[in-house]
């Protein structure tokens, strides 16, 4: 799908709290290759060359889009547009993923190969929202539903990508020596009138949208404004609570 970075950067500030706490984890002194996979517009990869300076570090994303815009903001950095599910490589040191592999189907196969792109003691790190049954995910799902179009839009959710924990780990633990998991609930506190429909039309929502045109764009739309406003009205202080799960895998080989 097309990305639109600018739209996707303007929760940096939230988007960016998950990569923190994520690298917070990562016990890796001098680690000398690291892939990034799903590096979107680079910010979060210039946090992970910020701790390993010397490190040869390549952020991996399919989307021409998201790479021009990392390319214009860190040209130090190296880019390279590849499908995370075609990716190889050897002896890595640290294999990071922040918010990606949502979008990335068939994990068992994914996590296994790239367990084994690992060198000795490498790293794989990877944080993937973990929303469907929250409204933001929902929502989008019975609102297609209730149209005509349904069995069109169907093809632009896919919302069963991400597995729950145990799952990683099984498919980790004969190939690694250590798997770290734990989830967190981030509670975003918003601003502005819509800022659900806002965060989600630059991840979740968008496929659908890109999909629509004319009046049917605009009345998908407001309903989906409408159904945020229900799930998640505005406190007494004008802002809105949004609830963001998020799971977290730091296995080492
Ligand atoms: C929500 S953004 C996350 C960007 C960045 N990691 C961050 O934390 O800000 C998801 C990124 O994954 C990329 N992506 C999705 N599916 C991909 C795939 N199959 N191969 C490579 N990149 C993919 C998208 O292009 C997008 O840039």
């Amino acid at each position: 799908m097309a990305w639109d970075p600018n739209l996707y950067l303007i929760f940096e500030k939230y988007r960016r709290q998950p990569a923190i706490d994520l690298l917070a984890h990562i016990n890796l002194e001098r680690p000398k290759v690291v892939f990034d996979l799903g590096c979107g517009p680079g910010n979060v990869t210039a946090l992970l060359s910020e701790r390993w300076p010397s490190a040869n570090i390549t952020g991996v994303d399919s989307s021409s889009e998201m790479l021009t815009k990392a390319a214009e903001i860190y040209p130090g950095i190296a880019w390279s547009k590849q499908d995370i599910s075609e990716f190889a490589a050897t002896d890595v040191d640290l294999i990071f993923s922040n918010a990606a592999f949502n979008w990335v189907p068939n994990h068992a196969r994914l996590i296994a190969s790239l367990a084994r792109f690992l060198g000795e003691a490498g790293i794989l790190a990877i944080q993937m929202p973990r929303n469907y049954e929250q409204p933001s995910h929902a929502q989008i799902v019975d609102c297609i539903e209730s149209r005509p179009s349904r069995h069109h839009l169907r093809q632009f959710v896919d919302f069963t990508h991400v597995q729950p924990p145990a799952f990683y780990h099984d498919v980790l633990a004969p190939l690694v020596r250590n798997v770290e998991i734990w989830e967190t609930n981030y509670f975003h506190v918003l601003q502005g009138d819509d800022p659900v429909l806002e965060w989600v039309m630059g991840t979740a929502l968008r496929p659908v949208v890109n999909a629509l045109s004319g009046s049917e764009k605009r009345d998908f739309v407001e309903e989906m404004r409408q159904r945020y406003r229900d799930a998640y009205p505005r406190g007494p202080d004008g802002t809105t609570l949004f609830a963001m799960q998020r799971l977290f895998v730091v296995a080492q080989r």
